[in-house]
């Protein structure tokens, strides 16, 4: 498009750097605007970052600076000016405007809604489609999105193969009360994938080492700050790997996610944070990680019931609950990975622990800072016999089980993979509070709207 304004290059703010000294164009909307006397100080942004622009009355032509003095926020604007460096901006950089071109003018009836004073959550989120183009929520988005290629490089670049399963699928693999289920031709019903596992299982012993990367959902009715209906798992599976090798896996997983972090979002993570040193504290994310059995972790709350720091005593044989696990992850400055849980409490096709039959061998990974899980995963079983025992046991229908039955008939292997949930890996990354802010369009138990 023509900048109409002048023939300077168009660059973006994060890399305005490389430009210094130099006239350019800058291509977005008025975040900001303050007026002082004859000068304005217009704060820009592009969707890579934000910029102060400064304007003395005299440097731009008499109707530029009326119209931007007027102008409502998140008009777009097309600017040029010249970039100097300034050690107190948050980029380094200010742009000395020279022209600016209005491409559209917000109506001042009805100015942008979301402005500089706090907003409670649910306005924000009704308005999520213009609360993303907030300074802190695009950062998070950024930051997701380096999650997201990190999470996916790390695999890519060891030779597993990304094989995506199906969506659309017969047969639970999570927990039965949580599917979304719709009508599906003749067929009967058909259910929102819960994870991509099963079919994954079916693809390692095809190609060995194979992950998934999609959306996931969950009829989850917990109304929580960890808890979407949809979500973007990636799922790691490997033949021939056993628990120990899973956990080395994870550990170099997350440790290879936050260095690609680190590497580019320092100034995402301090205008997420708002002043507070996340990126210090990721710096720790360094494998290995420590390891910690049920029983030990149990052992630890037991402790801490009796010494008062914890309110409530775990009842050993139950899952952990939420403050469980934070009590648990704080004694850590990493993640810490939880092992051999009761198989009662954990999903049917977990392969027992040959030294404990009432274990699985599984392990989930509770990241610190009180964030919980957001890493589940196990290895699998590879009996035909014992798998489909814990097929019928669990109440499920055989006959949708019938092919994952059958890789256990033809070359079954000792097997493992995991889950890690996106949102939740963001939300410790970024430090924030609710998942609701780590995915451009959340879906909750009570929000399907925009
Ligand atoms: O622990 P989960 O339920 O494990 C599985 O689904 C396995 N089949 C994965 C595997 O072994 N391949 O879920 C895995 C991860 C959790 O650790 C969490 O990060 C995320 O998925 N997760 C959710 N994230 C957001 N909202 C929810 N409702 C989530 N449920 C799980
Ligand atoms: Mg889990």
């Amino acid at each position: 498009m023509s900048t109409e304004t002048t023939a300077a290059p168009i660059t973006s703010i994060a890399n305005i750097g490389a430009h210094e000294g130099q006239t350019v164009t800058v291509r977005g909307w008025l975040y900001n605007l303050r007026a002082s006397g004859k000068l304005l100080f217009p704060i820009f942004r592009d969707g890579t970052g934000t910029i102060q622009g400064i304007v003395p009355k005299a440097a731009v032509p008499p109707e530029v600076f009326d119209t931007l003095k007027e102008l409502q926020l998140e008009s777009s604007v097309v600017v040029t000016g010249k970039v100097r460096a300034d050690s107190r901006a948050p980029s380094g950089y200010e742009l000395d405007v020279e022209n600016l071109h209005v491409q559209q003018a917000v109506g001042a009836d009805e100015p942008f809604p979301i402005t500089l004073k706090e907003h409670g959550p649910d306005f924000l989120m009704e308005r999520r489609h213009l609360w993303m183009r907030t300074p802190r929520q695009s950062a998070i988005l950024r930051v997701r999105a380096t999650i997201m290629r990190a999470a996916a490089e790390f695999f890519d670049t060891q030779d597993f193969t990304r094989t995506d399963p199906p969506i659309l699928t017969p047969a639970a693999c999570e927990g039965t009360s949580e599917l979304f289920e719709m009508k599906y031709f003749e067929e009967g019903n058909a259910y929102l994938t819960q994870s991509g596992q099963l079919y994954i299982e079916a693809t390692a012993l095809a190609l060995g080492k194979v992950y998934s990367f999609g959306p996931t959902f969950r009829a989850e009715k917990s109304k929580t700050r960890r808890h979407l209906t949809e979500f973007w798992m990636i799922e790691p599976e490997v033949a021939y790997a056993d628990l120990d090798d899973l956990m080395v896996l994870a550990e170099n997983f997350l440790t290879h996610i936050v260095t690609r972090v680190l590497e580019k979002h320092r100034i995402d993570l301090k205008t997420i944070t708002g002043g507070d040193d996340k990126a210090a504290r990721l710096e720790k994310i360094q494998a290995p990680f420590p390891r910690v059995s049920y029983d030990e972790a149990h052992a630890m709350l037991e402790k801490a019931f009796a010494e008062g720091l914890i309110e409530k005593p775990h009842a050993y044989g139950d899952d952990f609950g939420a403050p469980d696990e934070t009590y648990i992850s704080n004694q850590f400055d990493r993640p810490v990975m939880v092992h051999r849980y009761p198989a009662e409490v954990k999903a049917f096709y977990m392969q027992p622990d040959p030294k404990d039959a009432t274990k699985a061998l599984c392990v989930d990974v509770l990241a610190p800072e009180g964030y919980g899980e957001i890493i589940g995963g196990s290895q699998r079983i590879d009996s035909y016999d014992l798998l489909k025992e814990r097929i019928l046991s669990h109440g499920l229908p055989l006959e949708a089980f019938e092919w994952y039955l059958d890789l256990r008939k033809y070359g079954s292997v000792p097997h493992s993979g995991f889950g890690m949930g996106i949102e939740r890996c963001v939300a410790w990354v970024c430090g924030l509070e609710h998942v609701r802010e780590t995915i451009p369009f959340a879906r909750t138990l009570n929000r399907i709207y925009p």
